[in-house]
């Protein structure tokens, strides 16, 4: 299936002032409600990854476990899911990070990576760019590193793509919004 960028953005929703005065949010949810659109999606992203060599997928709560999970499935890896604080039950690393309308704390098992594993990190979304990379900080203190970036949305006016590759972090998505 070839990749159709017009049909996937027309199916990301702009919310204007959610969840705060000024944001306008980027909703998936119509993208997920077409089996097209999201295997479309998937499959771009399959299509891209099927010869690389990462050894873990790491999935960013809680959109970015929609995709993660298909692409761990996909691409036969196994699956690390990066948490919201207070989710995960067993001994965790933490860092904290702000993003376009908020502050949080991400988590991650401390036991789920070692030493040169290398992980293809992905969300639905890079605006600010905390959130990944408080990811890929919990990653790197794991003695492991980032291999990729990706999602499925940039808002590169944001800056969260220019500030990944300035600490190193390649980044990939398929649509971006101005
Ligand atoms: C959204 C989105 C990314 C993050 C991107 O998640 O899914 O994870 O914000 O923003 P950033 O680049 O500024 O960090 P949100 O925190 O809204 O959580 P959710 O996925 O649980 O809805
Ligand atoms: N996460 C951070 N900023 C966002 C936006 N504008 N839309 C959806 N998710 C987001």
């Amino acid at each position: 299936m070839i990749f159709d960028e017009f049909s996937i953005k027309t199916l990301i929703r702009p919310v204007v002032d959610f969840p705060s005065p000024g944001v306008i949010f980027r909703d998936i949810t119509p993208l997920l409600q077409s089996p097209k659109a999201l295997r479309m999606v998937a499959d771009s992203l399959v299509q891209r990854y099927v010869e690389s060599d990462f050894s873990h997928i790491g999935a960013l709560d809680a959109r970015g476990f929609i995709i993660g999970s298909i692409l761990a499935y996909e691409l036969n890896r196994p699956l690390i899911l990066f948490r919201k604080q207070g989710k995960l039950p067993a001994d965790v690393l933490t860092e904290s990070y702000r993003t376009e309308y908020g502050e949080a704390f991400l988590e991650v098992h401390a036991d789920s990576l070692c030493e040169g594993d290398s992980v293809l990190l992905i969300d639905d979304l890079i605006a600010t760019g905390g959130t990944f990379i408080a990811a890929a900080q919990l990653v790197r203190r794991m003695g492991a590193q980032v291999y990729e970036a990706a999602a499925v949305i940039d808002l590169p006016e944001l800056g969260g793509s220019c500030k990944l590759q300035d600490m190193g972090i390649p980044t990939f998505t398929l649509t971006a919004f101005g």
